[in-house]
């Protein structure tokens, strides 16, 4: 599949006629205007935050074994202070508990959380000091999780699942003798969940995301139809159950705290590596049952079609609940990472993209932008905008401006270029450098056991021994 990068036009105006000339459904604007969409304040909780921008969760594979930050933890949230978003997104997912950590480095409730997170919030608060940005203008939450079927508190896959699901199960083995969790036991997370709330408040901040993406178990919960007792069931209402008692117990426990929530809000199709190319093929969804296993409804004939009526109703019942925040992503790392993360080099367990990467990032646009104007009474942030490198800001701007996302979020750009947002508010130029290229080591590292971090662009981890090794990896990947 040959497709050009963004990188390669060398003007807006390329860059825009490039994007009709693939009948894609976004633009650009021509140019940037200083103190235009990107910088103009936006009321969120009763706070006014002063720009559009949103740093994305991130998690670095880099806690302590007990749950806690670690060095490395604190430069990234240091970092995302420096960016000067005005909206940090739960900074990364926060185990609600041991067992659903996703990983045995991920940060985790325990006994020390209160002074960990106030730590964190700490080297946040002076990354934005360091660039002379008050502590007003900007809105912090915690991603709270539980990893389910993808937990691995010890390494190894322990699943705790929903539901059983034969595709998933295909690609995914259980252990023998894995059962779904009881309603008991659910309510036995939800419970973890509230402390969790309470401890992130008393550290100070200001929201906590209850996190339903990206396959881990409050999105498994949204597409448990054959489910049987109070958390499963035909209607969305009855799936969404768990996490609306959840989402009220937080606001029973803790008043005054905002609630957020990170929705994938389309599955879409399970890809895997076709062994002959080498590029992502759509697995066949042989036994695969929509109307038993999926969140939202996958047409099978094209498992590529973006259908966002339960998404739609999902955050309309948010809105009812009283949350005003939310974060639109797609897919999953697990069976569809091409989607989840656009990149033109695939993780070393991925695949060569099946299309221009800029269609899938059509689909994030599309996915938050029908969102914005079907549930006007929250506030979404976008997802998807890191491909577009040189031409992230002017895609950004277009779609501030149009209302089609109150905010822009950026993953893997911040850990190259973690002050693109401070640098383009200031209206200084980007510097080309440390835009990211989606080579993707930040999830190769991880995948293969290391911590994650931007090796090829940021000096600080390209000078760790990890980066030597990951050189190793690609090379071996590439014979
Ligand atoms: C290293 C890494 C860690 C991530 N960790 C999380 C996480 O903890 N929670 C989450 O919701 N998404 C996580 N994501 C997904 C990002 O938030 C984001 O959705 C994704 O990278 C696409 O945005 P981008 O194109 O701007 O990078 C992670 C992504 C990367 C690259
Ligand atoms: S390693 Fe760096 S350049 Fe590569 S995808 Fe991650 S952030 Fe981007």
């Amino acid at each position: 599949m040959r497709f050009s990068p963004p990188g390669h036009f060398k003007s807006s105006e390329a860059f825009a006629a490039h994007l009709a000339s693939l009948d894609l459904d976004f633009g650009c604007d021509q140019a940037l205007t200083m103190g235009g969409a990107l910088a103009q304040p936006i009321q969120v909780h009763g706070k006014t935050l002063d720009n559009r921008f949103c740093a994305h969760p991130m998690e670095g594979w880099d806690g302590t074994g007990d749950g806690a930050p670690s060095e490395l933890t604190l430069r990234r949230w240091h970092r995302f202070g420096k960016s000067g978003a005005a909206l940090i997104w739960g900074g990364e997912a926060f185990a609600v508990r041991e067992d659903g950590k996703a990983n045995p480095r991920q940060l985790c409730l325990h006994t020390g959380s209160e002074g960990d997170l106030a730590s964190l919030l700490g080297a946040l608060r002076d990354g934005r000091r360091e660039h002379g940005l008050t502590q007003d203008g900007v809105l912090v939450g915690l991603q709270l999780t539980h990893s389910g079927r993808f937990s691995r508190p010890h390494g190894p896959f322990a699943p705790r699942i929903g539901q059983r699901h034969a595709i998933l199960e295909g690609r995914y083995p259980l252990p023998e003798n894995t059962e779904p969790l009881t309603d008991g036991e659910l309510d036995g997370i939800g419970e973890c969940y509230v402390a969790a709330a309470r401890v992130a408040q008393r550290a100070g901040f200001d929201f906590v995301d209850v996190k339903a993406c990206h396959g881990y178990l409050l999105h498994e919960m949204l597409a448990c139809r054959s489910r049987p007792g109070s958390y499963g069931g035909e209607l969305l209402l009855d799936r969404m159950r768990f996490f609306e008692r959840i989402v009220r117990a937080i606001q029973a426990a803790c008043p005054t705290l905002a609630i957020g929530v990170r929705l994938s809000a389309a599955d879409l199709g399970a890809f895997h590596k076709d062994p002959t190319t080498g590029r992502g093929a759509r697995t066949e969804l042989e036994g695969f049952d929509a109307a038993r296993h999926a969140f939202n409804w996958i047409n099978d004939a094209n498992a590529q079609q973006l259908d966002l009526l339960e998404a739609t109703q999902f955050f309309a019942r948010c809105a009812d609940l009283g949350i005003a925040l939310g974060n639109v992503t797609l897919g999953s790392p697990y069976w569809n990472p091409h989607l989840q993360r656009p990149a033109a080099y695939p993780p070393s367990d991925g695949y060569q993209p099946p299309d221009d990467p800029l269609r899938f990032v059509a689909t994030h646009l599309r996915a938050t932008r029908q969102l914005a104007h079907a549930v006007p009474q929250i506030q979404f942030v976008g997802t998807g905008y890191t491909y577009l490198q040189e031409w992230l800001p002017h895609t950004a701007q277009w779609a501030v401006a149009r209302g089609d996302a109150a905010f822009i979020g950026l993953g893997r750009m911040l850990l190259s270029y973690p002050e693109l947002p401070h640098d383009l508010l200031a209206g200084r130029p980007l510097q080309a450098k440390l835009l990211c290229r989606t080579f993707s080591d930040c999830t190769t590292a991880p995948r293969n056991g290391m911590v994650s971090g931007c090796f090829p662009l940021d000096p600080y981890y390209k000078a760790m021994p990890e980066a030597e090794r990951l050189k190793a990896i690609k090379q071996g990947l590439a014979r």
